[in-house]
């Protein structure tokens, strides 16, 4: 067992001084749920945020080929790999980056983390709601974490009056803002309009944007804009091939610098690269070398998957509104952000007071797992809760798609939370 003590120089056992850090609430989740499977519980898997598709058959191959490459690669990646990602992003969305400023990694979340380490203190300014690992990795480099809140009513957006708002209360001359974009939990995209504004904003604090655009293919209407060209002088692009690509296992991420950034920030990037993961694994960048190849030829795989999600999470949002959850029309990825405020008073007079007792209560009465908005930075008793539409299994090509019959963990389980909306 672990010993759980240390000795002080005097020689007296005390209790070890470890960092708090729980571990990732989606990844709590999804064990959660395997452990309720292995009881033979039928349960409804929207809480975890994995891609059903996979990636397509010659990645796949190009992977399997490329296992024999056991020997380390640069820091940076390799540079076929990265003038084909610049490209992509070209053509995907006029997204310009010079190859020399794109760097490749374990994942995109280490590349966040490395990101945030690149400053010794800074403000990091972060959306609520927003993705579950900002707020701790913030905390873990020591940064000053500033939270910007949002409504539901102003589709869980940022404006430049939250971030003038929320800049009252810097501490640091660097200041990092954090962008996600179509968003997790919330599934929303900013217009060009939004984009444009927030940038102005950005610059008045000379701002270091973190925009993590993962999911900026799985935009529903394949209508995404890159913050970099918006802002050029201080954003780096994040994305990586966990969510478009259905690879999140094989751990690739790409940070994209813009060249607005003095070359002293890539090489602090490279160099805490260097001192932590060494390099994405090498067959890895082999296939993703593949998969960024062309933009044109990936992109009927990509809008296979965009139609189904469209489809899925229309359907989804539709039904929840019914049932009064406050809920906006998903524009990319795979996530509702669902807000109970409007039956707060039915669910307080059942006992439930915070978005984890709703979580709770509701999985424990209907199988259906959803995320508590705690997650996402929010305080414990805002009812809110992420829903990850992503329980089903990717239908053969061709076939014309019902939503019954081919997504059935989905309709039958949005049945389920809508009864149980009904019956509280
Ligand atoms: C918003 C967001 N950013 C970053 C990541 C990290 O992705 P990866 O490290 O697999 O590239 C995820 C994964 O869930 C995510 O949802």
């Amino acid at each position: 067992m672990l010993q759980n003590y240390i000795w002080s120089k005097t020689g007296d056992k005390c209790k070890n001084m470890y960092r708090k850090v729980d571990q990732s609430q989606t990844l709590f989740i999804n064990s959660q749920t395997e452990r309720m499977v292995s009881q033979k519980r039928d349960v409804f898997r929207f809480g975890f945020g994995q891609s059903p598709f996979m990636p397509p058959q010659y990645i796949q191959e190009a992977l399997k080929k490329a296992v024999i490459h056991k020997e380390y690669s640069s820091v940076q990646g390799d540079l076929e790999l990265r003038e084909n990602i610049a490209n992509f992003h070209f053509m995907h969305n006029g997204l310009k980056v010079k190859t020399d400023n794109v760097v490749v990694a374990p994942g995109s979340k280490i590349l966040i983390f490395n990101i945030l380490m690149t400053f010794e203190n800074a403000d990091v300014f972060i959306p609520a709601p927003a993705w579950v690992s900002y707020g701790p990795q913030a905390k873990l480099a020591g940064h000053h974490i500033i939270k910007i809140p949002t409504s539901f009513e102003q589709r869980w957006r940022i404006t430049p009056q939250s971030i003038h708002d929320a800049a009252r209360t810097k501490r640091y001359d660097s200041s990092i803002l954090i962008l996600n974009y179509p968003g997790n939990p919330d599934g929303l995209t900013y217009s060009e309009e939004e984009l444009s504004e927030l940038s102005i904003a950005a610059g008045k604090y000379n701002m270091l944007v973190i925009s993590d655009e993962i999911y900026g293919l799985l935009d529903h209407d394949n209508t995404h804009h890159s913050f970099a060209s918006y802002y050029p002088q201080r954003t780096i692009t994040t994305t990586g091939l966990s969510k478009w690509c259905g690879a999140g296992g094989w751990r690739f991420g790409a940070a994209m610098i813009s060249d607005g950034l003095e070359p002293s920030f890539r090489k602090t990037l490279v160099g805490i690269g260097s001192e932590t993961y060494s390099c994405a694994p090498v067959p890895v960048q082999i296939a993703a070398r593949d998969a960024y190849q062309d933009y044109e030829m990936i992109k009927p795989y990509i809008d296979k998957q965009l139609g189904i999600l469209k489809m899925i999470g229309n359907y989804c949002c539709e039904e929840l509104k019914k049932v009064n959850i406050n809920v906006h029309p998903p524009q990319g990825g795979f996530y509702l952000f669902l807000d109970f405020s409007l039956i707060r008073e039915r669910l307080n007079s059942r006992g439930i007071r915070t978005s984890f007792e709703l979580c709770d209560q509701l999985l424990s009465d209907t199988g259906v797992v959803l995320l508590p908005s705690t997650a996402f930075g929010f305080e414990d008793d805002f009812l809110g809760a992420r829903l990850a539409y992503v329980d089903f299994d990717e239908p053969e090509e061709g076939e014309v798609l019902n939503l019954r019959s081919h997504f059935p963990r989905i309709t039958r389980g949005i049945e389920a939370l809508c009864k149980w909306m009904s019956e509280m």
